[in-house]
């Protein structure tokens, strides 16, 4: 069986699964930590290189602001809690989105996971915090018009490598697989470049009630797809003379 290099995941359902227990939201959301800890302790027994997790979209902002602020409460928990287990799973720590609109003390929390767990070289686990692809995708066109502006680049230098380098995600290869818990069938603004080629599972369960196993359902889905990117797998006859094909 192969494991995907790059598992993402849109952990989707917290909000549901605690409303259907008649408790409020942010039951579903500690609940929710407790299985990405989970799921990430299984990519690393299952020696996925990269795996990201989609925590916080630029569009969870709408959210009343009591449910934000009690999100980068359980975030300031996390990686307070966490951070000695990553090192002791030989994770590096890795953030995409744009970090300055969240609370300072989360800001600070990230920093310092990523550099204590810098000269580890074990899986790249990526936090997706007020990450949006679109944003992504302005930011780095930014940062290319600036270039160019600076004689740095030229107009003629813009290819899918060079677009690729610019973006936040560059140090990754693209998402082989993307998991979407909770029955939604979208990608709410998560890696719209890096999806070009991306396999999809969409699973019935609530984040919270996700599981190792369904990760390894997911991962034997993943296999028994065939991953043409265009092109042809299965083997041709060889070219027969051309008729017209009028008739
Ligand atoms: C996912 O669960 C967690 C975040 C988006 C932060 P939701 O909070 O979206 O849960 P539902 O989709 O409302 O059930
Ligand atoms: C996507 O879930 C974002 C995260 C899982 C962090 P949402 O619950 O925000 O997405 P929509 O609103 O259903 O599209
Ligand atoms: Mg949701």
């Amino acid at each position: 069986m192969i494991t995907p290099r790059h598992i993402a995941i849109i952990m989707d359902g917290n909000g549901r699964w605690a409303k259907k227990r008649n408790h409020q939201r942010v039951y579903g959301h500690i609940r929710g930590a407790k299985v990405a800890y989970d799921i990430i302790k299984s990519c690393v027994e299952l020696s996925v290189e990269n795996l990201t997790l989609f925590a916080f979209s630029t569009e969870n902002w709408k959210r009343p602001q009591h449910e934000v602020s009690l999100l980068m409460t359980l975030l300031i928990k996390y990686l307070k809690n966490e951070q000695k287990k990553l090192n002791k799973y030989n994770i590096r720590f890795h953030t995409i989105g744009n970090p300055r609109l969240l609370p300072k003390e989360v800001q600070e929390l990230l920093i310092e996971n990523i550099e204590s767990t810098k000269n580890n070289t074990g899986m790249n686990l990526t936090f997706a915090l007020n990450y949006g692809g679109r944003q992504e995708v302005i930011d780095s066109v930014k940062k290319i018009a600036e270039d160019i502006k600076h004689n740095r680049l030229d107009s003629s230098d813009i290819n899918e490598q060079l677009i690729n380098s610019y973006l936040q995600s560059a140090f990754m290869p693209d998402p082989e697989l993307i998991i979407r818990t909770s029955n939604e069938r979208r990608l709410s603004n998560f890696f719209l470049w890096q999806a070009a080629y991306s396999e999809f599972y969409f699973s019935d369960k609530l984040w919270p009630d996700f599981s190792p196993s369904d990760l390894t359902k997911a991962i034997v889905d993943f296999n028994s797809r065939n991953r043409r990117f265009g092109g042809l797998t299965e083997p041709q006859p060889p070219p027969q003379p051309m008729r017209n094909i009028h008739g």
